[in-house]
């Protein structure tokens, strides 16, 4: 089962995703290798339609080809409009955890359900404007929700600071429920951000430009990892 890989990353919170929107996708294999090598725990993949956002990137076959390269669990980040349509095929391409914005989904609480008969996690993303609000009711339903730092779409985008309280609503909703949800964190994630977020209760986090725009990959993922570790009070 494909939310099995992800469990036993649990153990090793907080998890630090390299987003390979700025990778060299003509030689997928070797980022791959080097990102495995540099310490990835689960690869971040960024899926745009160019409706929802205006960017276009990659499809199914893609993630298929992702998937045949490393055995690193994959988060899939659908930015797309009417994302049930797709549900199967990235599920059947490889995602071990899938997430849809909920602006994209008048039907939230079914896409979620049908994310997990597909057989993968299941994820809620929010946009910046989008309240916490809006997964509230289907928090028992998800795996993780994600809370976008900035507006879907790009890479290289600064940080929103203003998205701070809406990950402690979110992490104070999911512990007094006693619920085993995680909060990602994407967009601006650097050493200085990433501390932030992880103190307002985030745990699974994705870097995009701190990764790519490294000299050293390895020692970019160890410094946010590092950064992420709250003290425990
Ligand atoms: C943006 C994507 C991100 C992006 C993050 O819409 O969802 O995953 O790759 O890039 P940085 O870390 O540069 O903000
Ligand atoms: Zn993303």
């Amino acid at each position: 089962m494909a939310g099995a890989k992800l469990d036993a990353i649990k153990q090793a919170a907080p998890a630090v995703l390299p987003s390979l929107l700025q990778c060299d996708f003509g030689d997928l294999k070797t980022e791959i290798a080097r990102l495995s090598e540099a310490g990835t725990q689960v690869l971040h993949l960024d899926v745009m339609d160019g409706h929802f956002v205006p960017n276009l990137t990659i499809g199914p076959p893609v993630v298929e080809a992702v998937r045949r390269s490393t055995d690193l669990p994959l988060d899939v980040h659908l930015m797309i409009e009417a994302p049930e349509r797709y549900v199967e095929a990235y599920v059947g391409a490889g995602a071990d955890r899938l997430g849809v914005h909920a602006e994209t989904c008048p039907h939230l609480q079914r896409s979620v359900a049908q994310i997990r008969e597909a057989g993968a996690q299941a994820c809620v993303v929010l946009n910046p404007s989008t309240p916490p609000e809006a997964v509230e009711w289907v928090l028992g339903d998800v795996d993780q929700v994600l809370v976008m730092t900035v507006n879907a779409g790009f890479g290289g985008q600064k940080f929103i600071a203003s998205m701070l309280p809406k990950i402690e609503t979110l992490r104070g909703w999911i512990d007094e429920r006693g619920l085993e949800v995680s909060i990602e964190v994407d967009g601006g994630i650097g050493v200085e951000t990433i501390a932030r977020a992880a103190r307002a209760g985030a745990d699974v986090f994705v870097a995009g430009t701190a990764v790519f725009g490294a000299p050293d990959r390895g020692e970019a993922i160890a410094a946010l990892r590092r950064a992420a570790e709250v003290p425990v009070e």
